[in-house]
């Protein structure tokens, strides 16, 4: 099967640190593989209105809720490249993520069940040099394709304050070019033994 790769990007600048890390890890995807990249600054999600115990569930056809559905549901691997704010995911990101708890009770989507074997994967640039930091976006991030029954092959980071400094973090190069030909397990809650089932956030 032919893998699709959806980048979302997630900062609040342009041309970014993030950016320019999911770039050089893109640059290894083989030539087979589709790319597809959305920055979430030019396609903003409207604020999340949570309708999930109401019975007006409908599929957003249009604007960018309907871009973002659709371009989620086309790909086997989703790559959310969110800059470190506040030791967590970027706003646009995180009220993406929170979009999926509305297209998760969404009737006809089988939004769980699509996303349910395929990967998700992070990407992200934080200014601190101790990456212990980024722990609670890469819990956010494992746990979400837990509950989500996806693959995770984990969180590629490189630091940098000002856009460019990547580029000088030598490691974060290297680890750039082998990252999204690692192994992606299947992702699990960090208390999961059984495979427990988890309640819907
Ligand atoms: C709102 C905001 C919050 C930030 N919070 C953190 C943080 O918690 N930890 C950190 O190391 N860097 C933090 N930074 C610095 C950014 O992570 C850093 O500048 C990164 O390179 C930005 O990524 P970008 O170039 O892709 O936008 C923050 C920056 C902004 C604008």
């Amino acid at each position: 099967m032919t893998r699709r790769f959806l980048f979302l990007l997630g900062s609040s600048r342009p041309d970014g640190n993030t950016e320019l890390l999911a770039r050089r890890a893109a640059e290894q995807l083989p030539a087979d593989v589709e790319q597809r990249w959305i920055d979430l600054a030019e396609h903003p999600l409207p604020e999340f209105e949570d309708l999930r115990h109401d019975s007006d569930h409908r599929r957003p056809a249009e604007g960018n809720a309907g871009l973002l559905l659709g371009a989620t549901l086309a790909a086997t691997d989703l790559v959310i490249a969110s800059p470190l704010y506040w030791y967590s995911l970027s706003a646009p990101v995180k009220r993406y993520l929170d979009h999926w708890s509305g297209w998760l009770r969404t009737p006809g989507l089988e939004f769980k069940a699509t996303l349910s074997g395929r990967t998700l994967w992070g990407v992200t640039a934080l200014a601190h040099e101790e990456q212990e930091v980024a722990d609670p976006l890469i819990g956010s991030l494992n746990n979400s394709a837990a509950y989500m029954g996806m693959r995770f092959g984990g969180v590629l980071l490189g630091n940098g304050s000002r856009p460019g400094d990547v580029l000088k973090d030598t490691e974060a190069l290297k680890r750039a070019k082998t990252f999204f030909a690692e192994e992606a397990p299947l992702a699990r809650f960090p208390y999961e033994r059984t495979g427990a089932a988890a309640p819907t956030p």
